[in-house]
């Protein structure tokens, strides 16, 4: 089951956004097998945290993700979103008929909101990302990295008060993913947003989150959870790494996924 307060809030102002999850799991049926997907997660994310989530292919990261912006149903447990909800798939999923920014304000148009502000905000973030240029280009001719970003962008234009992201930036490159992961982390905390950040990169879950859970394999159980305490100066995947306790917390994360191969 599953319960969504306040999905209009982007509006009210209303109190605190948070995700609860409590004993979660998803079964899939089809052609008469079952497969387990999610077993018995439970986890909490307040307003001004990420939560990271790290597991391996296949453990059901999406499937939570889907669960929680209500694109699929959870078996048993519940789940409570309290907020508005903005999600950047895994897939890009951008109209091939629509131009870049034209991409990145139909969620503006779709929910009939104030159209100006959001072309301002849209070219402010093209022009930040070096995209400004490309404004009127089709997602055809541009490259993979480069529409990930945008699909990012149309998230990020919307305000949400949840902000759900898949892999985001599995196809962006090394110098972009590190000013990513700084100027998210700054937004969420800032705007006092609340974020899970799904990745197969454990300096980058470990630098832009507040606190990280590691998935088993699928069913995924939570086989480890920590809180993240790092200074602001090291909250990029290359100084991270700089951060202290960082060698004992990859080490022990990296065991819990290879231990699963
Ligand atoms: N709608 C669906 N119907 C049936 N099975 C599904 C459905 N969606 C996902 N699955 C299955 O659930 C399992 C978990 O998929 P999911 O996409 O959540 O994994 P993931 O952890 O996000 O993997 P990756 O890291 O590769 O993105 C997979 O075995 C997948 O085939
Ligand atoms: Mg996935």
């Amino acid at each position: 089951m599953k319960t969504m307060s306040s999905q209009n809030s982007q509006n009210k102002q209303s109190s605190a956004a948070y995700i609860k999850a409590e004993n979660v799991s998803k079964q899939f049926s089809s052609n008469g097998s079952v497969l387990s997907v999610l077993e018995n997660i439970s986890l909490d994310v307040k307003a001004g945290e990420i939560l990271a989530i790290v597991g391996r292919s296949g453990s059901g990261k999406t499937t939570l993700l889907n669960i929680i912006s209500s694109l699929e149903k959870t078996t048993t447990g519940e789940i409570s979103a309290h907020g508005s909800v903005g999600y950047v798939p895994q897939k890009d999923l951008l109209l091939p008929w629509r131009t870049l920014i034209g991409n990145i304000l139909l969620p503006a148009e779709i929910q009939k909101r104030n159209l100006k502000t959001s072309v301002i905000k849209a070219r402010d973030l093209l022009q930040k990302n070096g995209l400004a240029q490309f404004e009127k280009s089709y997602p055809s001719e541009i490259s993979g990295g480069m529409r990930q970003k945008v699909s990012l962008m149309r998230t990020l234009v919307q305000d949400s008060d949840i902000v759900l992201f898949d892999e985001p930036f599995s196809a962006i490159d090394f110098d972009a993913r590190l000013q990513l992961v700084k100027e998210i982390r700054s937004y969420i905390v800032s705007a006092q947003k609340v974020a899970i950040f799904v990745t197969h990169n454990i300096e980058e879950a470990i630098a832009i989150s507040d606190k990280l859970v590691v998935f088993s394999e699928r069913p995924a159980k939570i086989v480890y959870q920590t809180d993240i305490n790092i200074h602001d100066e090291y909250r990029d995947p290359v100084n991270v790494r700089k951060s202290k306790d960082f060698q004992e917390l990859f080490e022990r994360i990296w065991k819990l996924m290879s231990k699963q191969i």
